[in-house]
């Protein structure tokens, strides 16, 4: 009993049981959030795959509802995997999902309408008899050919779609369709867009972004000052990449910018456990939603059959462009702050050379925390080794982690921490010199996460650089902590890491929060702001 809940979230999504993947499908219908979602309504490892479905709204607290899709046809026997809604004029949602036909993974693309669309839950789906709507042609890898994005609206009034997939050489590829009516697809002559080396492409997401504001754009938008996203969780490294770009509509391509890395050493939604992510537009907050799916680290299958459950969804995150139009930012839903109770403050407290100071007053196996840290002076920046370029930042956070003392860091908080420290993850910045500039590290490590240890457990430094010239000598830090994850925005949600972590000590009431500072260089924390947060309801 104890374990099944021990690392239970309170305020993220899950279900009671079993296993969950990918969120998908995502849609507000009538003022009404529906999340779907991978889902093995048999048991706590993959398998069985199902449209499960979930409704609120506020997309913090749920209903749960019977499965809305799930194996029945021969045009999807074998899994229902993931893919997406788009609704159609006349206010007509139409769900498109992959179908797995056989034995070997081949892979369709179907449909599915509401059975009824003035049930307000829109609980049963259908499946017309036309289905599949697209098979895979020669040139395609059938047994790679999924995750159909939400589909938009041409000049020429007709809707384009991609589906993910790859080729020979490990070319990922977004495949492009055509129709007029969403029910006859035709096959484009070049993709949206592909990138060598990048293995298969999953569940890509296409969508435009406002340079004017933060406000989120319908995936059709069309007009002057936007630029769009292109979204892919690759299979092989399992992190969601994205790149920003120009979607030249003559030509029907998509044209990362210049200073975009388009493949594995490229610009990550979430540095940390976040993979197959889905954003939607939202037109209750005219904003743009994005929703992760955040799979367990305890690596043994095992570990989730003894659970019961396997999978988290990830807070869902508010998205845009920064104004300078080299990345995206994120923050969490502004919903999720309903859920914060008591508070703590910490105001100008000054940390000193391998200086720790306590949060006290929360229970912080479960809090959303905010703090702000600021410095005088940049001069004892350590020297970014220039052995360290081709590196990912994670093996950067890996060689100089929390405990190496730096010169302007490393600093932040010790979050999910066992009183004496035998087990903590720190999520903390480390600023660095290179020859002209400073390059900002941040990083949410796993290596001490819990005493618990096998040879095999993941314990990854999760780690990314954040985008920032520190003019103002300032660096902000929210971190979302529940039991198992600890989710963090960094200066404002430029760079996002979410972690995954089993701590054997830190539990309940033994957990800890500290703020900590390991650089030469003193840091204030100006603000630090703590709450507790309640549990989101869930009903079943
Ligand atoms: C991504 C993914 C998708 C697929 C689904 C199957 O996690 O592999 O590509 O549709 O999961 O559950």
């Amino acid at each position: 009993k104890l374990l099944k809940n021990l690392f239970r979230t309170e305020y993220h999504f899950q279900p009671p049981k079993h296993w969950i993947n990918d969120p998908t499908g995502l849609m507000n219908y009538n003022g009404i959030y529906h999340l779907f979602y991978q889902y093995n309504p048999k048991g706590a490892v993959w398998g069985n795959i199902v449209w499960a479905h979930s409704v609120s709204i506020d997309m913090i607290n749920w209903i749960n509802l019977e499965p809305a899709i799930y194996p029945s046809e021969v045009f999807d026997k074998y899994g229902t995997w993931s893919g997406s809604t788009t609704i159609l004029p006349g206010n007509k949602p139409v769900i498109l999902y992959t179908g797995i036909v056989d034995d070997n993974q081949t892979q369709v693309q179907n449909y599915a309408i509401p059975a009824n669309l003035s049930d307000p839950f829109l609980r049963k789906w259908i499946k017309p008899d036309n289905n599949p709507l697209i098979v895979a042609d020669e040139s395609i890898n059938k047994t790679k050919f999924r995750d159909p994005t939400t589909a938009w609206l041409g000049q020429d009034g007709r809707w384009r779609m991609v589906v993910g997939s790859l080729r020979k050489n490990e070319r990922g590829l977004a495949i492009m369709y055509r129709s007029k009516d969403f029910m006859k697809w035709t096959k484009a002559q070049h993709p949206l867009h592909s990138s060598a080396k990048t293995g298969n492409w999953e569940c890509v997401d296409f969508f435009p972004v406002s340079l004017e504001n933060t406000d989120g754009l319908d995936t059709s938008f069309k007009g002057e000052k936007i630029k769009h996203v292109l979204k892919v969780s690759l299979d092989v490294t399992r992190f969601d990449y994205y790149t920003i770009g120009t979607y030249d509509t003559k030509r029907d391509r998509y044209i990362p910018d210049d200073t975009m890395i388009d493949g594995w050493h490229g610009l990550r939604l979430d540095y940390g456990n976040f993979y197959a992510s889905r954003t939607f537009y939202d037109p209750m907050k005219n904003r743009r939603v994005l929703w992760g799916w955040t799979n367990e680290s305890d690596v043994f299958p095992e570990d989730s059959i003894k659970k019961g459950w396997s999978g988290i969804q990830a807070i869902p995150r508010k998205l845009w462009i920064d104004p300078s139009g080299k990345h995206l930012v994120q923050w969490p839903i502004e919903e999720l702050e309903m859920l914060r109770k008591e508070k703590v403050e910490l105001r100008n407290y000054e940390l000193n050379k391998g200086e720790n100071v306590e949060v006290q007053g929360i229970t912080p196996a479960q809090v959303d925390v905010e703090v702000t840290f600021s410095f005088s002076s940049l001069e004892n920046a350590e020297e970014f080794d220039p052995s360290w370029v081709d590196l990912y930042a994670q093996d950067v956070c890996a060689i100089r982690g929390s405990t190496v003392q730096g010169g302007l860091g490393p600093f932040g908080l010790l979050t999910l921490s066992s009183e004496n420290l035998e087990e903590y993850t720190p999520v903390f910045f480390r600023v660095f010199k290179t020859q002209d500039k400073y390059k900002v590290l941040m990083c949410s490590d796993a290596s001490r996460s819990s005493v618990r240890n096998h040879e095999k457990m993941y314990k990854p430094s999760f780690a990314g650089y954040v985008e920032t010239n520190l003019t103002d000598k300032r660096l902000s830090l929210r971190s979302l902590i529940d039991h198992s994850v600890v989710e963090s925005f960094g200066d404002g949600g430029k760079t996002c890491i979410t972690s995954r972590v089993y701590p054997a000590l830190a539990i309940y009431g033994d957990t800890h929060l500290f703020a900590f500072n390991n650089g030469t260089e003193t840091v204030k924390i100006e603000t630090l702001d703590a709450w507790n947060m309640a549990k989101s309801e869930k009903w079943i």
